[in-house]
């Protein structure tokens, strides 16, 4: 029997890259997995390849921005599994706008999807956990949390590691964990609003060359946190910020 059997994962954004792998990660280590998108098609072809290799997992349409969406998704989720365990928020968006370009849009629609979003999935799902008394929420952040992204994104991440942190509080006596994990760059399509190839390119090596490892961080290396984070192993690890960044938080010194 596989370690996570029978319990249920909701992945917002599993759609996307790191999305994608993540539900495949815990559909391998025997989540059934809701693969969640505003893109559904991509939704679709990330459930599908699941359950080709035998694993759980169902598509559902989700626009995170949307609260009554949210509502809808985890109230038919729990019905039909009759349960519900880990959220895991991939879904993001990172309009690439500095302060002289930002535009008040693109600031609330940053802050309705990478942080509100979380916040409003986890009220939804109370009640379940309640019940249970026990689940678990994985929100992936991002090193910008630290400041260097751009200013609305870098302030959503920021806050939900905010978020992350008081929710861990509050539901602690539930037995519900709450954590985040914060990558540095990982080449998928969400880099490509940063610019062509050739930028994403010299992009990259830039930060390959500034890490202490001498990599960048894979979809899988991500996926792995979460997977850890979401399982029962780490079942009285709450409140942290895990950075799968290949060394990058480490002060350097030069010998
Ligand atoms: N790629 C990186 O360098 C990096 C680094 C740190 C953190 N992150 C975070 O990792 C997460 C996944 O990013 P990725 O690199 O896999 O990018 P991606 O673009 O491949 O995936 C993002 C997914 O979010 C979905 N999405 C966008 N808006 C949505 C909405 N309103 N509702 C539901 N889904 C929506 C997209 O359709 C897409 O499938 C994001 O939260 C991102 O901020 C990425």
């Amino acid at each position: 029997m596989k370690q996570e059997q029978g319990r249920v994962a909701v992945v917002t954004g599993g759609g996307g890259d790191i999305g994608g792998v993540t539900c495949a990660k815990l559909a391998e280590d025997g989540w059934t997995v809701v693969v969640t998108d505003l893109d559904l098609t991509r939704a679709r072809e990330v459930a599908a390849g699941i359950t080709a290799s035998g694993d759980l997992a169902e598509a559902d349409e989700l626009d995170v921005g949307d609260p009554a969406q949210i509502t809808d998704l985890v109230t038919r989720t729990g019905e039909r599994f009759g349960r519900l365990d880990a959220l895991v928020c991939a879904a993001g968006v990172e309009p690439p706008q500095n302060l002289a370009d930002l535009d008040v849009e693109a600031w609330a629609l940053t802050l309705d999807v990478n942080l509100r979003g979380p916040a409003l999935l986890a009220r939804a799902a109370l009640p379940w956990w309640t019940r249970q008394r026990s689940g678990a929420l994985v929100n992936i952040a991002s090193r910008t949390w630290l400041g260097g992204g751009h200013p609305a994104y870098a302030a959503s991440k920021a806050g939900l590691v905010g978020l992350t942190r008081s929710l861990a509080l509050e539901l602690a006596p539930i037995g519900v964990t709450v954590n985040a994990v914060a990558p540095s760059f990982v080449r998928t399509r969400f880099a490509r609003q940063r610019g062509d190839e050739s930028v994403l390119d010299a992009y990259a090596e830039r930060v390959r060359a500034a890490t202490p490892m001498g990599e960048l961080v894979r979809p899988e290396d991500v996926a792995n946190a979460v997977a850890f984070l979401a399982s029962a192993r780490a079942a009285r690890v709450t409140g942290e910020v895990l950075h799968v960044c290949a060394g990058s938080q480490l002060p350097l010194f030069v010998s």
